[in-house]
């Protein structure tokens, strides 16, 4: 992701992250944040131990409370001013990790040690302005433990009409050489706002596969709230094959 990209992300929050989270509350009131918290809940007590988990763009820290079992959390986020709204996150009389850090930065350029987090996730966040990478998911993959799990979800390209949907391929593809910045070639938004990116379940497999992962389940859902409105596919994977868990998702 190019500087000129992160300047326009954290403008559009600068400007609405206050907005943001007092939707939380009412995000947090609907059955697709139920939904969510529940496969959160279930993976981050899966672990059988106390956990450190990442969460990826954090935001306003809305999913916070869903976490269990977890002894230190780090939320980044390449927004100062989301960032400030998470340090009172929607329901944070329910949180209940041990220590929660939070973190500024771009997830693309962002570095941690090793084997540091045992679930990263990252919710309403690779769509608008940020894209999935192989060289992102071959991070996330260095950062978990052996038997860590990473958790995201992406917009689905597979309801865009055929024009659209060759013209995102060749985008996306091209996502993946910054330095050629021939994407631009493929955008068609106004120079201010923030290139749009949908995933087809192939390419999600294929990109975490290449990754090292192994995926557990890619499927497309409904997200009928107003902020994450739109079918989104929802992504489970393991570091090692051992990790698969037939616990809350359906198959792939
Ligand atoms: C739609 S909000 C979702 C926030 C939160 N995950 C949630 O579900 O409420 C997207 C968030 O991702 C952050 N973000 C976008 N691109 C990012 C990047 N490259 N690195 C870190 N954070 C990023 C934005 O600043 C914003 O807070």
């Amino acid at each position: 992701m190019d500087h000129e990209i992160e300047n326009r992300i954290k403008t559009a929050y600068r400007e609405t992250a206050s907005v943001y989270r007092k939707n939380d509350e009412l995000d947090a009131t609907g059955k697709d944040h139920q939904r969510l918290c529940e496969i959160l809940g279930m993976l981050s007590g899966s672990f059988g131990r106390p956990i450190t988990v990442l969460d990826a763009g954090c935001g306003a820290g809305r999913y916070f409370h869903c976490l269990k079992n977890t002894r230190r959390l780090v939320g980044l986020d390449v927004s100062s001013e989301m960032l400030q709204e998470a340090r009172h996150p929607v329901k944070e009389e329910e949180v209940s990790v041990a220590e929660i850090e939070l973190v500024g930065g771009n997830v693309h350029t962002q570095s941690f040690p090793e084997k540091s987090f045992d679930l990263i996730y990252s919710i309403g966040v690779f769509g608008n302005g940020c894209g999935l990478s192989m060289e992102l998911l071959s991070k996330f993959h260095q950062w978990l433990t052996p038997d860590g799990r990473v958790f995201f979800d992406a917009f689905d390209s597979s309801e865009l009409p055929r024009v659209f949907r060759i013209r995102k391929r060749i985008s996306n593809y091209l996502h993946q050489f910054p330095i050629l910045n021939i994407r631009n070639r493929f955008r068609k938004e106004r120079p201010e706002s923030l290139p749009f990116y949908y995933y087809s379940k192939a390419e999600i497999v294929r990109l975490l596969e290449a990754s090292g992962f192994f995926p557990v389940a890619v499927y497309p859902q409904e997200c009928p709230m107003p902020l994450g409105e739109g079918r989104k596919l929802q992504c489970l994977a393991s570091k090692s094959d051992q990790g698969k868990s037939p616990c809350c998702c359906r198959a792939a």
